[in-house]
């Protein structure tokens, strides 16, 4: 038990306790908070998808930005649990199942792709890394699919090998690519979010 706590105690830090003050589910809503002070990636009216969206603070977050003219939708393999307004929804998907056909799930283009997507970490960053890597590849290939040109996407990577080749793929896919660490992600995490503005050329479509 004694464990526990203080274990407990080690990750209860400023932004958790303000996440449980601000009531948001998880305190990476700080990280998109961030995100969009700096890059103003959501807009009033915006369509959002939003991948790896649980427990759901980011789902919140967006969909105070966007208002009820947006909307937000989010896939998660989790299922969200907290009550959010009715212009936002949740499909609970496997983004590898997604990527084969989006547009069987989502009738629509968007405006922004966001992905905090994470994978369950083994304590060997290499795998961790791969992993990551491979479920932002998953990402990618979905927003080349369902973003509109000109339209905005976020992702979490774990730094490792397939970092370089990752930030190549996006400033391909994008007019703009910026890497950014967010002060809220914690110091021993090898998190970094790229973010990629202006999506290039028309939808894609896989072969
Ligand atoms: C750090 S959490 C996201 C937190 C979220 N942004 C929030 O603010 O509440 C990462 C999420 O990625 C999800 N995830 C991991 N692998 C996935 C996959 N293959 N498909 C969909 N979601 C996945 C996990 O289930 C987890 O909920």
């Amino acid at each position: 038990m004694r464990h526990v706590a203080v274990k407990d105690k080690r990750w209860d830090d400023h932004y958790t306790r303000l996440a449980r003050r601000e009531r948001y589910p998880a305190r990476s809503v700080y990280k998109l908070q961030e995100i969009q002070k700096r890059f103003a990636v959501i807009r009033r009216g915006n369509r959002i998808l939003d991948l790896g969206c649980a427990p759901g603070s980011w789902l919140m977050y967006a969909a105070e930005i966007t208002g009820s003219t947006g909307c937000v939708a989010g896939v998660d393999l989790t299922p969200v649990t907290i009550s959010l307004p009715a212009h936002v929804s949740v499909h609970t998907l496997d983004i590898f199942e997604l990527v084969e056909d989006p547009a069987a799930v989502f009738a629509q283009e968007f405006d922004v792709v966001l992905s905090d997507m994470a994978p369950a970490t083994t304590g060997s960053r290499g795998v961790d890394a791969a992993r990551s890597y491979n479920l932002c590849e998953a990402a990618l290939a979905v927003a080349r699919q369902v973003l509109r040109p000109g339209g905005a996407f976020v992702c979490k990577i774990f730094q490792g090998e397939d970092f370089k080749s990752f930030t190549a793929a996006v400033q391909t896919a994008f007019s703009e690519c910026k890497i950014f660490k967010p002060q809220s992600c914690r110091k021993a995490s090898k998190e970094i979010y790229l973010i990629g503005k202006g999506k290039t050329g028309g939808p894609h479509v896989r072969s």
